[in-house]
């Protein structure tokens, strides 16, 4: 009997924290990837591939003047989604945002939103992830956290008792895997939230060793206007639209789908 043919999985936003470590994470697992160029995507076109599945992981939190939600949120999902077409390649996985849904105001949500609709009025097979933190080395969150406890000082926005439920990087990147071909993630939309529920509060004394680190709480509306008004401030307006919405996920359905052991918190 001949080797398996390897499977080929085309990947945009390799060069992100999620890319790159599931870039890694696939190839360690005997996949082909092939990273979705800047230029593909403007282009709306891949070089000829066997790839079965395209994973979708552009994204901005940020909007800046030449890329605004619209544009990298919904109009790259758009293109592609275009790909997949031209190119015969039957499922796209998709990293949206948890709380993300039809009723979402903040300008971040509502392109998402619009990208999952794109999806799944797409014909293609799909599973459409809504993430809360996505935790390991270097990601967002702990970026932000070390850059103010290089400051000695962690501001927390309101009260810091809404919750978030963090995933650790490897879960996400082992759900992924499985979502590639196991049909049970076929046409879903699937909160990607970690075990537990914990406070932002409870998650930011952890994250500082209750060492010596000053602590300061600004009002929720004070952060609001901050957030837009002092160029140092730690959070963005989504950020804060992510906090405050205290979003919290379905756990349980992901993992009855993925049937893995999840990293808790203190683990990650
Ligand atoms: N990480 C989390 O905790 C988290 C939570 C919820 C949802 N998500 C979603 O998950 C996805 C991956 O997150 P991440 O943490 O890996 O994000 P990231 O580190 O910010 O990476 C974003 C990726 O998108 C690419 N990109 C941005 N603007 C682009 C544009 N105009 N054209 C083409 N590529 C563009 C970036 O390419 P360059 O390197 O060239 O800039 C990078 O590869 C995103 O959609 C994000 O919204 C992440």
């Amino acid at each position: 009997m001949g080797k398996p043919l390897k499977q080929y999985v085309a990947i945009s936003g390799s060069t992100g924290f999620v890319g790159k470590n599931l870039l890694k994470f696939l190839i360690q697992k005997k996949l082909k990837c092939i990273p979705v160029l800047r230029s593909d995507l403007q282009e709306g076109e891949l070089p000829p591939s066997k790839c079965s599945c395209f994973i979708h992981l552009v994204g901005t939190g940020n909007e800046i003047e030449d890329e605004s939600f619209e544009k990298v949120n919904v109009e790259i999902t758009r293109k592609a989604i275009d790909i997949c077409k031209k190119s015969k390649i039957k499922k796209i996985i998709y990293f949206s945002g948890l709380g993300v849904s039809s009723k979402s105001t903040s300008k971040y949500f509502i392109s998402k939103f619009k990208a999952e609709r794109l999806i799944i009025k797409s014909g293609l097979d799909y599973t459409i992830f809504r993430p809360s933190y996505i935790i390991g080395n270097d990601d967002y969150l702990t970026r932000n956290l070390k850059k103010q406890i290089k400051k000695k000082k962690i501001v927390i926005p309101g009260t810091g008792n809404y919750i978030i439920q963090p995933i650790s990087i490897k879960d996400a990147c082992n759900v992924v895997h499985l979502a590639i071909n196991s049909i049970n993630f076929s046409k879903k939309i699937i909160d990607l939230v970690g075990p537990e529920k914990i406070t932002f509060k409870q998650f930011l004394k952890n994250s500082t060793n209750n060492s010596n680190i000053e602590i300061e709480k600004i009002p929720s509306k004070k952060s609001i206007v901050y957030s837009s008004s002092h160029k140092k401030f730690p959070y963005s307006i989504e950020d804060l639209n992510i906090l405050f919405g205290n979003f919290e996920g379905n756990h349980d359905k992901l993992r009855n789908i993925s049937k893995i052991e999840f990293t808790k918190i203190r683990n990650i």
